[in-house]
């Protein structure tokens, strides 16, 4: 029997909705794999938490985050704290201090979902990076309120951060046997970052001769995702970017509820962590609606990199098993199912 420890921090709003469900799932998987089972050491950091304790997490927070397989994270933020908070003092120091400089996020139509483009040929994986760029905090704020009142927004692109996370992706591609690679680009109008972004791609694909590859521009390329979604395959994108590809990606399978997100230490001396793309929901927070099949894709995914890959295999053609059926399925993809009747009916295909 294998056991993996799990720190689970379900966050705000409908986090704690669909890690709870998340859970359920994973301890169904355990009994009907005979073979392993989770340990979860559950985490209340939250806003809540900050609200009372003036912080995201304790002091020692990220040493308890260390010690475990996988960490696994539902959302964070709530109206009455800024969401700059629960980002800068939760998430970024953990995709950045555990090093998951891989964001990966795959956007692929299952059978079953409703989305306007549900015909067209959709499976392609984007390859964001996680712990730099535009998200790296840097900046200025001068002359608060004054009339020459100006502030100053850095990047921070590295030839490290820059060159492992295009070369993440082009192995990602030969490994998996995809032929084709786009890399966001905006070299056009942000002068420094994506000119330097466009040479160490440059630089990179010639170790790939057998893949055809290009850049794109990003506003370019959000419209190409809508009109031919089939040609792409693997795209990778800076911070900002990806988060926001990602967003659409998730969306043209119908709802940002679906859409899982890993945050990948491929080196795997910190743990990864395993989250829905989606947010807190503050709008449908606590009315039970939520759908939770971002959480069971991420759980999904969680289980692949922790080499349980037939385990991660049953999750997925349970969902798409009941997704078919369009029985029990949440409002957000045209049903009218709750978050735990929807988790009811996949936990009884598994
Ligand atoms: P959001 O993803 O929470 O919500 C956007 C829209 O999608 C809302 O209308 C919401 O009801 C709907 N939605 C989201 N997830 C859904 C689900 N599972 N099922 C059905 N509908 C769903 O993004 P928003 O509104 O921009 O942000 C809300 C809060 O979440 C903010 O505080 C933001 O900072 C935080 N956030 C946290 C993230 C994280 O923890 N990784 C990621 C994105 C946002
Ligand atoms: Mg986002």
């Amino acid at each position: 029997m294998k056991t993996f420890r799990l720190n689970v921090i379900p966050g705000d709003g409908i986090g704690v909705d669909v890690i709870r469900e998340g859970r359920r799932v994973l301890d169904r998987i355990a009994e009907v794999s005979g073979g392993i089972s989770f340990q979860y050491h559950e985490l209340p950091w939250s806003c809540e938490y900050y609200l009372k304790h003036g912080k995201m997490m304790p002091a020692d927070g990220m040493a308890i985050l260390r010690d475990c397989d996988a960490i696994l994270l539902g959302a964070v933020g709530f109206p009455g704290v800024p969401d700059h908070i629960s980002l800068r003092q939760l998430l970024l120091p953990i995709r950045v201090e555990f090093d998951q400089y891989v964001n990966m996020r795959p956007v692929k139509m299952l059978p079953g979902l409703n989305s306007p483009l549900k015909n067209e040929t959709m499976d392609f994986v984007c390859i964001r990076e996680n712990s730099e760029g535009e998200y790296c905090g840097k900046g200025e704020w001068k002359n608060h309120g004054q009339a020459d009142e100006m502030v100053m927004q850095h990047s921070i692109f590295t030839r490290k951060g820059t060159e492992r996370i295009l070369r993440y992706a082009f192995e990602y591609a030969k490994k998996n046997g995809k032929n084709h690679l786009l890399s966001a680009t905006k070299s056009n109008a942000l002068n420094y970052s994506m000119v330097f972004w466009d040479q160490i791609y440059d630089e990179v694909r010639q170790d790939y001769p057998d893949m055809t590859s290009a850049k794109m521009h990003v506003d370019a390329l959000a419209g190409y995702f809508i009109m031919h979604p089939d040609r792409l395959q693997v795209v990778v994108a800076s911070n900002l970017f990806g988060d926001i590809l990602t967003d659409l990606g998730s969306a043209m399978l119908g709802s940002i509820g679906i859409s899982p997100s890993g945050n990948i230490n491929p080196a795997r001396k910190y743990p990864s962590m395993f989250e829905p793309i989606h947010g807190s929901a503050p709008d449908i927070a606590g009315k039970g609606i939520a759908n939770p099949m971002g959480t069971f894709w991420a759980i999904s995914m969680m289980l692949e990199h922790l080499d349980c890959k037939e385990e991660a295999d049953q999750i997925m053609t349970a969902m798409q098993h009941v997704l078919r059926e369009g029985k029990a399925v949440t409002q957000d993809i045209g049903g009218k199912a709750s978050t735990t009747e929807m988790t009811d009916a996949i936990l009884a295909v598994l």
